[in-house]
Formats: C-alpha cells, structure tokens, sequence
C-alpha cells in the first residue's frame, strides 16, 4: 500500500524514479510523485491519478538532479488529489518526504504545529511529519528525522530528503516495509525489490524501529537511539523478467496461465513418495511438536482468507486437528482463546498485510506456535514467524490474487499431509495424496487450454449482469467465496459466495431470470447435494453455470453451461475448480473495459489498519 523509492549515485534519478514507481504502481495507483535534489534546490512534481499522467508531465521537463525519491499512493488521509500526492515538504519547503503508513497523532501534532504557525497544504497526517521535522531541524536531517519520529505514534515507511543536504537520504521503518537496495557506487530505497532488481539483487531488509542513512559514500542502518545496527545482506532470487508482462496483455491473465509452474514450484522438493509424505523443515518443528499441537489456527485476509479455509478442511479431514480461520482484522482485537498447544497459520501472498502480521504477533504474544505461508521472500511476516513455507510462486503483480492462491492450496496439502502422516493417515493414503499432487500441474495446463471456453461462458452469461451468486459445497464452498471475490473485486459486479446449501436460508429470493448462478460441483462426497441445489435454481429460473467433472451427465443436462475439471481427489479439487473461476471474471472484466490489473479503490498490499 504506497509505493516507495529512493535513489543516490551517478544516475539522473527522476527517470529510474519513475521507472521504479511503474514497478511499484500496484501498491497504490490514485497519485504520484517524486523530489529530486540538484543545483537550484528541492524540485518536485506530483499530480493526481495513474502514473501515467505525473509521465505526462515529465515528459517536456525531467528535472536533473541524481538523488531523489518518489511515491506512489493509495489514499488514507485526505483524497486522491495532487495537493494530498506525496512527496509533502515542510513549512521552509526545503524538506520532502514520502510516507506510506498511518501516523495516528498526526491530529494532535497539526494542531500543535499550527499553534507554533505552521500553514499546512494538505489534508495529510504526512506533510505534518514533514513540518515536524523541519522544525527540529538543526543542520542534521538524520537526527532531525530520529528525534520526530520519537514523537510519532502510528505506521510508517518513510524516506526523508533535503536541498540542505543534497547527498543524503534517510529512511525509518515502522510497521511499513522497506529495505536497502546495495549497488556499486549507488544505493536505493523501495518498498519492495521490484524498482531495483535491474540495478542490483543485493538488499538489506530493515526491521521496525530501524532507520537508513544513504550517502554517496555507503549506507549505515541505526535504530532511533543511535544504535548503529550490522545487518545482513541477502541476494533477491527472481529477476526482472518474471516481474513484468512477457506479452500477455495483463499481469492477471500472465499470472493465472503460470499456475502449472508455480503450483509445482510451491510443491516441488517437498513431496516424498516413497513414504507417502511432505518434507517441510522450513516449519522449524520436530515430528513430536507437530504431533503435540491440539488446534490449530488459520489467519488471513481475502483471497488468502479463502485458501485458509481450504486448509481448515484439509487439515480437519486428513489429521483430524480442530481448526479454526479467522479473518486476521478480527483476530487481533478480540480475546482469542491461544496457548503453546496452538499452532497459528499466518497465511499472506505479500507478508506484509498489516492485519495478518499484527494478529501473528498477537499469537506469538500469547505463546502460540506462529508459521507462516508466504510468497514474498524476506517480507516481514516471513521474517517475524518461527517456520514457515515459501510458495515460491514468482512475483504476483495483478492486484486480484491468483496464482498466490493455488500455491497457497498447495502449501497448505504439504503441511495437512505432514500432520497427518504423523498422526493418523496411512502410508497408502499419503502415497495417493503425493500422486494427485503430482497430477496437479498438468491438469491445470488442461485447464488453461482451454480457456476460450471461458472466454464464452464470460460472454454469454456475465458480461451484462449486475448480480451473480457463487455457490459450493465442502471444499468448494471456500472456491464459490474466491471466484465471487474475483468477480467483485476487477468487474465491479456485485457477487455473493455461499454454501450451496445454505442458498434456501435467504440467497434463493435474489433468483430469477437475470441472475446468473455459478455451482462448483465436481464429482465428489457432496455431489448429489449439490444436483439438488441446482434443480432449486433451476426451478426458479436461474441461468446456471457450472463446473463439472468429465461425463457428469446429470449436471450437464440440468445446467444452461458446463466446464469440465480433470478428476482429483476431493480434497484437491480447489486447486483446479478455481483456475475457470480466475479467468471467468478476467474476461468478464476485459469485455466491460475494467483495468484488471490496478480495480479501483484497491492496493495489491494492503499496510495499513
Ligand atoms: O498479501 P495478502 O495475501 O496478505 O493479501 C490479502 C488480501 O489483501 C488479498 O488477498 C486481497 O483480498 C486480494 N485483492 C484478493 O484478490
């Protein structure tokens, strides 16, 4: 949420600013902007909306200067307008800084600050740090920035530059992520590797309370105190190319057509046949402390909400654990019922979801057991967990979470099948269980050659509506939640997942002849419930969709359309049900003109409260 980069060295900084903000942009997209330090003094140029308008105005007068910074925004305080884009300055306009996070006494400070006659311009709690710091500045930007963020209560990555100082830059963290990106000769600052991967693969990732000092001699990281803190450098393990499009026309649709790899990345060197089991270490525990956990609990936000309870029936079915899925934003603020006999799953395709990481440090407070089932390598979740699994599904840049999501299922069949080889499950189960997990990649490259099927479905059945209703049973019930989130989040058609079951307790008034009903119904435990539920809608006039296994004669001759799923076993299927899902409200959204890869209203990572 907020895009961050910073740059020192030999290079003209406004044009790999910009660069590193396209980069950045689906971390917020309602404004942007940047500040370059050169001869004549602070310059900086912001404007409201996509990025490509701040280019625009760039485009006849790139400021020079070979330091700067620049902010891409999704609004919290203040709308999205050029006057609220980042960077802000101080009351001397000599200072700029930009912010991604929430100062919580920003109020309080304004208030101060303007009693001491400060003018501010925007409605923003940043340009109030700004001020802040411009007044405590006495010549020394690092410790003017130290001593205001000892006042400062709230969120924050935040990276300060002044025409004072024209070779320095100095970063803080709290809550909010940031690291160091370590050239030859240049040095960068980024909410996330993606603006310097071209540049360097050397990082150093900064932690809470930490600040950086960037200068055109090296980089030095302290905490407020003074502290100056040695850190570790750590190389980043994917490039350039898998971060942008490679010719599909959105990031979305390049990254559901990836699940056949990046299913098999997340599975692969975990799976042992022989033994009918997962290796998983990187979970930090023995057998015998997996053996021991009686509960355990999932924790999550959105799309990986939805994976969470996949895990639930997984892990309730194969090791016969309780298990519970909160949403993270809940779990935090009531009183959970956790102890060492816990187990918490913290389940984030970015690791960085502020209400995830807090309820995973609430578990940990609590004595729990934290792992955590997380994409990008070196975010805070991973690093704040006591085991976990990297997915290791690549870059996911499209702001609706896809490939993530399978991989997500995929982590979560390792984990179940690991507790419950120890607990309960037969070595002949596990073998069959390890197989299917096999099958699983090509039967989803089946899937997408398929997908002009969808393309039609998209076309016929949703491309006008305004409603649409999702529903599964068992393990799809979970799916139904995913597809309509899908749908909701990049068409702007209102959706509802249900338990198909649960449509006669209220959902079935909504059907009539304009409502379009999506059933995930492959051949499992609860098929014949679900046949029934559709003959409901059927009765009723619902147009239904629905996806079926191979030969499914009974569905096929109730439902208006079908799409067939290769045959797994049930506990699976999510993975290969939610691919016709993905890209059913892909092209649904396409054919309405939408911007799939940046909806509005939305941030890919989502760092605030
Ligand atoms: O990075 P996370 O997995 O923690 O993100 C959680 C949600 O914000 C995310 O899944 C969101 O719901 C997506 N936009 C869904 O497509």
């Amino acid at each position: 949420m907020c895009g961050i980069v910073g740059y020192i060295g030999p290079r003209q900084a406004a044009g790999l600013l910009i660069d590193g903000l396209r980069r950045l942009e689906y971390r917020g997209y309602d404004s942007a902007g940047i500040a370059v330090v050169n001869g004549h003094g602070l310059k900086i140029m912001k404007a409201a909306g996509k990025l490509s308008v701040l280019e625009n105005e760039l485009k006849e007068k790139m400021p020079e200067g070979t330091i700067g910074i620049g902010h891409t925004r999704w609004a919290t305080h203040g709308a999205p307008t050029t006057t609220n884009a980042h960077p802000h300055t101080d009351q001397s306009g000599r200072i700029a800084v930009i912010h991604n996070g929430i100062i919580e006494n920003s109020s309080v400070i304004r208030k101060a600050l303007q009693q001491r006659g400060h003018v501010f311009k925007s409605e923003t709690d940043t340009e109030v740090l700004a001020h802040l710091v411009g007044e405590l500045y006495q010549g020394n930007l690092e410790e003017a920035v130290a001593s205001a963020l000892r006042e400062v209560d709230g969120a924050y990555g935040l990276v300060f530059l002044s025409s004072d100082e024209p070779g320095v830059l100095v970063a803080a963290r709290k809550g909010s992520p940031l690291l160091v990106g370590v050239g030859e000769n240049e040095w960068f600052i980024a909410s996330d590797a993606s603006p310097l991967l071209q540049y360097t693969r050397s990082v150093v990732y900064l932690d809470d309370g930490e600040m950086a000092v960037l200068t055109r001699e090296g980089y030095r990281v302290r905490n407020l105190e003074t502290a100056r803190i040695s850190k570790e450098v750590n190389q980043i393990d994917w490039d350039l190319a898998q971060s942008e499009r490679g010719g599909y026309p959105h990031f979305m649709l390049k990254e559901i057509c990836e699940q056949p790899e990046s299913i098999w990345n997340t599975l692969r060197g975990h799976l042992l046949e022989e033994d009918g089991t997962a290796r998983v270490t990187g979970l930090n525990l023995t057998d015998e402390e997996l053996k021991q956990f009686e509960r355990v609990i999932i924790t999550a936000c959105g799309t990986s909400w939805h994976s969470g309870i996949i895990g639930e029936y997984m892990l309730e079915e194969m090791a016969r654990l309780p298990v519970e899925v909160e949403y993270a934003s809940e779990f935090r603020y009531r009183n959970p019922v956790v102890d060492p006999r816990t187990l918490v799953i913290g389940i984030s395709q970015s690791g960085e979801t502020a209400d995830t990481l807090a309820a995973v440090r609430e578990a940990k407070r609590r004595g729990a057991r934290t792992i955590g089932l997380v994409n990008v390598v070196g975010s805070t979740i991973a690093r704040e967990v006591d085991g976990g699994i990297y997915l290791h599904a690549g870059p996911e840049v499209g702001v609706a979470s896809t490939k993530a999501f399978t991989s997500q299922v995929a982590a979560l069949a390792l984990i179940s099948l690991r507790i419950a080889r120890l607990r309960n499950l037969s070595i002949l189960q596990g073998r069959q269980f390890v197989e299917a997990l096999q099958r699983l990649p090509a039967q989803a490259a089946q899937i997408l050659e398929r997908a002009s099927e969808i393309e039609q479905l998209a076309d016929r059945f949703l491309r006008t509506t305004r409603n649409a209703l999702y529903l599964g049973r068992g393990v799809n019930f979970p799916v139904a939640l995913e597809g309509a989130l899908k749908l909701k989040e990049i068409s702007y058609i209102h959706a509802e997942g249900y338990p198909a079951a649960e449509m006669k307790h209220g959902p079935i008034a909504l059907i009539d002849e304009n409502m379009p009903v999506v059933f995930i119904a492959p051949r499992d435990a609860v098929h014949s419930k679900i046949v029934s539920n559709i003959e409901e809608v059927k009765a009723r006039g619902g147009k239904v969709i629905a996806l079926i296994n191979e030969g499914d004669s009974e569905i096929e001759r109730l439902a208006d359309a079908t799409f067939t799923i290769p045959e797994t076993l049930d506990l699976l299927t999510p993975i290969l049900t939610s691919i016709p899902l993905q890209l059913l409200s892909y092209y649904v959204a396409v054919s309405r003109g939408c911007n799939v890869d940046q909806p509005r209203n939305l941030a890919k990572s989502v760092t605030v409260e």
